[in-house]
């Protein structure tokens, strides 16, 4: 196969619309905690889930996870559940709050925490169920659902790689208490860096609202003396800029475009590597439960097992971008290992996917053509490996 271009893995897609939203916001005085903010916070909503949902957009993904248990009141002698194969973001919000994480294993179809994992790890101090709809990939909703109502559990959903996700219908970040979205510049939508909290929840909204603005009694707008303001509750700021806002607003617009163009590409990969031995790709396994195709995860198994990093680097040299989600199961980074110790027979599936995946990408900078084209490439250099 002839080698004639290079594919990156993500790009940002910044038009002029972006550029001319922020030199608006420029030209103004109002620069952050202004119109920006509120016209995205109810834009995201109605995109999300119309009436039923309350955003606050913050400073990012993390900081939303973080508000969510903190404001939930989840803290020192509390255990949550996380998820084994995410980001560690999804733990650091629990431990953050001085909260004990207990980690459940994945299944190892989608990559999602299996819900027959949980019902063992809940104890009289567990108050918390932190799940990930993991590369776009929605967690089947019910099953874990029934697991937190029965056992009174807050779920927390880490829908970073999730815009677009839906399980029977309802966008995901709104089955739990809350929903944590990431605008940092690869994801579905960007606002340079950013988040989105959302939640069915009015009164936590406010609470929130409240609390990633230094738990200030009223906003600049909302002062009769300039500068005068009381603080009845314990703050941060966590505030999203009018600038970032304003990129997001545009973005949104594109949403539709950008997860057919995600969805197009995903398929096509998809179809042209379903035929290749030992190459398993994660993808949702439910009829019901519709994927934001953040990107393609193949787990090489069998004879290709061991030579995940030598296909990347091979793919490297060739010009493809990949990446690896996520690099090692949460348990298993340092910082965890070192706090609770690790038991590797824990967590077998998540382990495999940290050990043998390889992200392909399906992002809207490229087309089925350069799917095919990175397929090609792809197959001949799994061939090269099994000699
Ligand atoms: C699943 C998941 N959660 C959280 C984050 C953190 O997002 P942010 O950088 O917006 O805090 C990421 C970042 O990639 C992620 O993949």
């Amino acid at each position: 196969m002839t080698i004639n271009r290079s594919i990156q893995f993500a790009k940002p897609w910044i038009t002029n619309e972006e550029r001319e939203a922020v030199l608006e916001v420029l030209k103004g005085d109002i620069l952050t905690h202004g119109p920006q903010n509120a016209a995205f916070e109810k834009e995201f909503g109605e995109f999300t889930g119309g009436d039923n949902t309350h955003c606050a957009a913050m400073s990012s993904c993390m900081a939303a996870l973080h508000i969510s248990y903190w404001q939930m009141g989840i803290g020192a002698g509390d255990e949550v559940i996380v998820a084994a194969q995410t980001h560690v973001a999804t733990g650091h919000a629990a431990e953050v709050v001085g909260a004990k994480c207990l980690f459940a294993d994945c299944d190892p179809l989608t990559g999602n925490i299996d819900p027959d994992k949980l019902e063992s790890l809940i104890t009289p101090k567990t108050k918390a169920i932190g799940l990930v709809h993991f590369l776009g990939i929605p967690c089947e909703m019910d099953a874990i659902m029934d697991i937190a109502n029965t056992h009174d559990l807050k779920v927390i959903e880490d829908c970073a790689l999730a815009v677009g996700s839906t399980f029977k219908g309802k966008h995901v970040g709104l089955f739990g208490d809350t929903g944590c979205f990431s605008f940092y510049p690869v994801k579905h939508l960007t606002t340079g860096d950013g988040g989105m909290f959302i939640t069915r929840h009015k009164e936590l909204a406010e609470k929130v609202i409240k609390a990633r603005a230094f738990g200030v009694d009223r906003n600049y707008g909302d002062r009769q003396i300039p500068g005068m303001y009381d603080v009845p509750t314990l703050g941060i700021n966590y505030r999203m800029s009018d600038i970032n806002a304003s990129i997001g607003r545009v973005q949104l617009k594109r949403i539709d475009e950008i997860l057919k163009r995600r969805k197009e590409n995903f398929k096509y990969l998809k179809k042209t590597l379903s035929e290749i031995p030992d190459l398993a790709i994660l993808d949702s396994q439910h009829k019901e439960a519709e994927n934001s195709h953040y990107c393609l995860s193949v787990v090489l198994d069998g004879v290709l097992s061991k030579r995940r990093n030598d296909v990347i680097n091979s793919l490297k040299e060739k010009g493809i971008g990949t990446s690896v989600y996520y690099p090692q199961p949460v348990p298993r980074m340092t910082y965890y290992k070192n706090k609770y110790g690790y038991d590797s027979s824990a967590y077998p599936n998540a382990e495999r996917i940290s050990d043998q995946s390889i992200a392909l990408p399906v992002g809207p900078h490229l087309n089925t053509d350069d799917m095919g084209y990175m397929a090609g490439i792809f197959a001949e250099t799994l061939k090269e490996m099994r000699i």
